[in-house]
């Protein structure tokens, strides 16, 4: 079997940067990109085949363009992850958001992972995967506190916006998995979350493993349990 190539989208910090160090330590050759540079992640290049992108802002189609051609000679991917995400004034109901910057977080969260999704697509390996991260707050199901409104809505829209990406690409030979993390200490996650960095990526990288070759679209959590719509 050839080697296992991902390509990490949004990779300075928190769980983009956990999974580089994840998949590095199980083998894999892992493309990151960033959109400034960040010596966390310089630091990994010591423990792998390590391949950083700089300039990388997924909300930015010319520089997702750029990065398309910068990558052009290199060997198709088995997964391309998109790990960005934001939560700004997350916690200010929807009404009461200032509109940019409610528009803005859909823009980062929902639309720009769908387009880059369709800017990369060709470059998956068959049998491969596209891995978006989205949320269970982004379950409209399992929607009972109400709480993170924008953020929440921002997910839902991507996890929609993922099932029609897929019914475009039904007969790809490729599969989507919207991956949600657990509650996760990063700088948007908060201290009190329950889980490490280490714990969730790993659990990512062994669920997502085991998907490879897997068609159709699925939302799981990082124990591989698949989270209600
Ligand atoms: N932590 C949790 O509990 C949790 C739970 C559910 C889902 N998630 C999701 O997991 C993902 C990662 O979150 P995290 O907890 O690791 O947050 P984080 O520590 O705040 O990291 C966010 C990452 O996204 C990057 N980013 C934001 N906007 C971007 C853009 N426009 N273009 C490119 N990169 C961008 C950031 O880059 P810069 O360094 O350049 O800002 C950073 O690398 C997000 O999608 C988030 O919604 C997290």
């Amino acid at each position: 079997m050839s080697q296992r190539r991902a390509l990490i989208v949004g990779a300075s910090r928190g769980l983009g940067l956990g999974l580089v160090r994840r998949f590095l330590e199980c083998g894999w050759d892992v493309t990151a990109t960033v959109r400034r540079p960040s010596e966390a992640l310089a630091e990994l290049s010591a423990t792998g085949p390590l391949r950083i992108e700089e300039g990388v802002d997924i909300d930015d189609d010319a520089a997702v363009l750029r990065l398309r051609t910068a990558l052009v000679e290199v060997p198709d991917f088995d997964l391309v992850f998109v790990v960005a995400g934001v939560a700004t004034q997350a916690g200010t109901p929807a009404a009461l958001l200032p509109r940019e910057v409610a528009t803005a977080t859909f823009q980062t969260n929902a639309l720009s992972p769908i387009r880059f999704a369709e800017a990369f697509h060709r470059r998956i390996r068959p049998g491969g995967l596209i891995a978006l991260m989205t949320s269970k707050l982004g379950s409209v199901s399992l929607n009972r506190g109400g709480g993170w409104s924008s953020y929440r809505a921002s997910k839902a829209a991507l996890n929609t916006l993922a099932r029609s990406f897929m019914g475009q690409h039904s007969g790809a030979d490729w599969g989507l998995a919207l991956m949600h993390p657990g509650w996760v200490r990063t700088d948007l996650g908060g201290r009190r979350a329950t889980l490490d960095v280490e714990t969730s990526a790993r659990g990512m990288v062994e669920v997502l493993e085991a998907r490879l070759g897997q068609r159709g679209c699925a939302f799981l959590d990082h124990t591989g349990q698949t989270v209600p719509w």
